[in-house]
């Protein structure tokens, strides 16, 4: 496809099919290049719609035959599909058409993964199997036959007739084609079964190639658990008599929600504690409970089009975090993600590909499932809860669920609910979902007759598209402290809707310190001037665990800052202070960790940026490495005694407790290596018996630019297993030292384990260049070409997770002229490319403007 070809589509143009489709009737017969895929769909014409042409969405399939009520017709085929001549009142479509699951590279629509057949077709991939009204506001009934020799053969549903070489499903619930899933392999199963709170039994099953069947039981764990949690947080039931998983090698994204046939990248789904760390456990749990949530946010209740993206999955992020939050610890999640989320949104809304959590317009929607409209669209759901109260919130939930129930709806449904159930008028908090960028809450303080008073202003920088940006309502979450340290003013909730505010305590015996943005209570930066004794202060007495986490962030935010822009040694107030904090056994290990825990070097740009300077990726990496050598030194005394007490007593359990405790001793064990040589980090690589172990050693030694023996080592071990290899080539790229980084990552794109055919494979190398800030945005501008040069190679296979990758490039206007021509050239490059596809030209194209 050409630039030329590319379309935008607009909210502002949404029209309703003009049929409803009553019944879809599938046959597959599957062969690895010419898969038949016949059709039969009752289309009834929709009386409140004008009449419009007949158009039915399909891209590169071979139409065998179509006919109309019987009658063979020839219909006129378009690149994106093909128009006919229809009779006025209902009709039965039918057709077949040719298709090649093996040469689909793309992983959209019916592809072939190791031998084995599977689908993935949000947002548009059904038009790849067959023609139809591509549409989530198209929703129909499905019956579809598989025919194959493969053993297990999968589709939607319930399980209809069955015998040798073929398999039907039904599914009773209608749904749009995105949510259709198809598989067939040599697969064997996991099985369990579930009781639903109202007596159904359902049947449950993660499918896996043979040799993985011991790596599904903790995905089961996680899947029952959420069955329950959906039911006794959100009253919600599961509704069909069989729910199966599906773990799959060549994904392009993290995993899919079809309806009863949920397809995993098996990244997000294969555990054991040999090959998985306590991070892979966490997130494994979330993505399953992830895409079971979607059940009912996003298939029982599923979006009128993809402008309405956010309404399932901002919905379905916040609750998978409520889950996490639930069964493991809700700081130490809180904290996480707010890392993730100035990591990537702030990222995001920073620069040129900043957009509304609901967006107005789009070429490739691919390109839209982003963290600002997944995890922003989170927050605002986060922000409506903390202004309505949770009773509200789940009374507004319920009404939502009986209302829509079947519908494919809006954001103004979603919040038509909530005005409804508490009389609110939500026309201003709407603007977080048509305006983009993050907010800059700039406040100050005053103290006078026991009155202290906050005054808040904020101020959204101009994005792409929207110059001027009216105020936000912002819930900004204050407590107070007296001076001994102890709360003067429990939480309260300030709601602000002005551009400028003030807000006043009375009653006050002395000046209290402000606790601002507790359990971050929304997405601004906030612009708090203070001294370091009142950010120690508060990282020693904060009742609030985020801001007492937050305290630290400062303090050491402020240090770096510092000693990149004037060179100045790291502060001796933070050290002192995170000192305390690590040597604190009062304090849950896994808090503790995340004090520990180095800030990015992209977060320390962004802020650079932001502050008015030009950052150095260098400096910032030298800046960076001072402070980990300064803290490690403060530290010394302690190390062997805080090291010791991380050890984890019996079988290794990936419960939160076991692994806050290996994750400070990540922490610790990357400064023992900086003090001992190593010798305590391969001392654990040795006697490890279990990934996150093994890889926090191998880690730390690479990190002090040694252990290359243990790499050998590891590969020699684990070089059967694809997961475990994709730690490998990932962390020899992630570690390397500046100007060592794309050299390392070149070298792996020669290694025989490595193609760019597999996703998890190409992001393995690839995402960790591009996550090695100084390696990547190294002077020579060798990271930018290597990137570039296998961008070029992959769009050719693989559009969508190209275009994914191109956002690495979205901060290059940050830098300075040298970096910025040699990352323009790359990108121009990039763009200049024959037969690139839509979704790259789009991304590339919106960087460069
Ligand atoms: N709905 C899926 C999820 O969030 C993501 C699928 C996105 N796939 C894509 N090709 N855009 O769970
Ligand atoms: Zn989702």
């Amino acid at each position: 496809m050409s630039q030329t070809s590319a379309e935008t589509i607009y909210l502002k143009d949404y029209t309703p099919f003009g049929w409803t489709v009553e019944e879809v009737h599938l046959t597959f017969a599957l062969h690895p290049t010419k898969t038949r895929v016949k059709s039969r769909i009752r289309f009834v014409p929709n009386p409140d719609v004008p009449p419009q042409e007949f158009f039915l969405h399909g891209e590169n399939l071979t139409l065998i035959s179509a006919a109309i009520d019987g009658a063979t017709i020839p219909p006129k085929i378009t690149p994106k599909g093909l128009t006919a001549d229809v009779p006025v009142g209902p009709f039965v479509w039918e057709s077949e058409v040719e298709i090649s699951p093996e040469t689909n590279t793309a992983l959209e629509g019916l592809y072939m993964s190791n031998g084995m057949y599977c689908t993935q077709c949000e947002a548009e991939g059904f038009r790849k199997i067959t023609y139809y009204p591509d549409r989530p506001d198209v929703m129909s009934t499905f019956t579809v036959r598989v025919e194959g020799s493969e053993p297990v053969l999968l589709s939607n549903g319930n399980k209809g007739d069955a015998g040798t070489g073929f398999a039907e499903w039904h599914d009773p619930w209608p749904k749009p084609a995105y949510l259709f899933a198809l598989v067939a392999g040599d697969l064997v199963n996991h099985p369990d079964n579930f009781k639903t709170q109202s007596g159904r039994d359902v049947e449950l099953n993660i499918w896996v190639r043979k040799g993985d069947e011991d790596k599904c039981a903790f995905g089961m764990q996680a899947l029952k658990a959420s069955m329950t949690w959906d039911e006794e947080v959100y009253g919600r039931e599961y509704d069909l008599d069989i729910f199966n998983i599906v773990a799959v090698d060549d994904f392009n994204m993290g995993a899919m929600e079809n309806k009863g046939l949920n397809i995993f990248n098996s990244s997000c789904v294969l555990a054991s504690p040999e090959t998985s760390t306590d991070d892979n456990f966490e997130r494994i749990e979330a993505i399953i409970a992830h895409e079971y949530f979607h059940n009912w946010t996003g298939n029982r209740i599923t979006c009128r089009d993809w402008f309405q993206l956010c309404l399932k999955e901002g919905l379905t992020v916040y609750r998978d975090s409520q889950f996490t939050s639930d069964l493991r610890s809700a700081p130490v999640k809180r904290i996480s993600d707010v890392i993730d989320l100035r990591g990537r949104q702030f990222r995001e809304d920073g620069g040129p590909l900043a957009h509304p959590v609901r967006p107005e317009s789009f070429v490739e929607i691919n390109n839209f499932y982003t963290a600002t409209v997944y995890e922003k669209g989170a927050e605002v759901i986060g922000m409506l809860k903390r202004l309505v109260g949770d009773e509200d919130y789940y009374k507004a939930l319920d009404l939502y669920f009986t209302r829509h129930d079947g519908d494919a709806a809006t954001i103004e449904d979603w919040l038509n609910v909530f005005e409804e159930v508490t009389g609110r008028n939500l026309k201003r908090f709407k603007r977080w979902y048509s305006s983009a960028g993050t907010p800059r809450l700039t406040v100050t303080d005053k103290f006078k007759d026991g009155r202290y008073t906050l005054t808040f202003k904020q101020e959204t920088p101009p994005t792409p598209g929207q110059p001027q940006k009216k105020p936000r309502v912002i819930p900004i979450a204050v407590g107070l402290l007296g001076p001994n340290g102890d709360e003067v003013q429990p939480t309260t909730l300030l709601e602000m809707t002005k551009r400028q505010q003030s807000f006043s305590f009375e009653g006050l015996a002395s000046k209290p310190v402000a606790s601002i943005l507790r359990d971050f209570s929304a997405p601004v930066v906030l612009e708090h001037e203070r001294s370091n004794a009142e950010r120690a202060f508060l990282l020693a007495h904060d009742t609030d665990p985020f801001n007492k986490w937050e305290a630290g962030q400062a303090l050491r935010r402020a240090s770096l800052i510092a000693s990149v822009t004037t060179g100045a040694a790291p502060d001796t107030a933070f050290l002192d202070a995170v000192v305390r904090v690590a040597r604190d056994d009062s304090l849950d290990p896994a808090f503790r960790a995340l004090v520990l825990q180095p800030i990015g070097q992209d977060d320390l740009a962004a802020t650079l940026h932001a502050q008015g300077h030009t950052p150095d990726p260098q400096a910032i990496y030298d800046a960076s490495e001072t402070m980990a050598q300064s803290l490690a030194q403060e530290l010394a005394d302690s190390l062997p005694r805080l090291y010791a007490d991380t050890t984890v007593d019996g079988p290794f359990v990936p419960d939160a407790t076991g692994a806050g405790k290996r994750a400070l001793n990540g922490r610790i064990l990357y400064m023992l290596t900086r003090m001992d040589g190593g010798a305590q980090a391969r001392a654990q690589f040795k006697t490890a018996d279990n990934m996150t172990l093994k890889l926090a050693a191998l880690n730390a030694l690479l990190g002090q630019d040694t252990g290359t023996d243990e790499a050998e080592n590891f590969f020699q071990l684990w070089k059967g297993d694809r997961l475990v290899m994709d730690k490998w080539f990932a962390a020899q790229v992630a570690l390397a030292k500046p100007e060592k980084a794309a050299d390392v990552a070149e070298a792996l794109t020669a290694h025989p384990l490595f193609t760019p055919k597999n996703p998890n494979r190409f992001r393995a190398v690839f995402g960790a260049l591009t996550m090695n800030h100084a390696g990547f945005h190294h002077s020579s501008g060798r990271g930018y070409a290597l990137l570039a040069d296998w961008l070029i190679k992959l769009d050719a296979l693989n559009p969508q997770t190209t275009a994914r990758m191109c956002t690495a490039f979205q901060t290059f206007a940050r830098y300075d002229d040298t970096r910025r021509s040699l990352a323009k050239a790359q990108l121009t490059r990039i763009l200049s490319t024959n037969d690139l596809s839509r979704d790259t030209t789009e991304m590339v194209t919106r960087i460069l403007e």
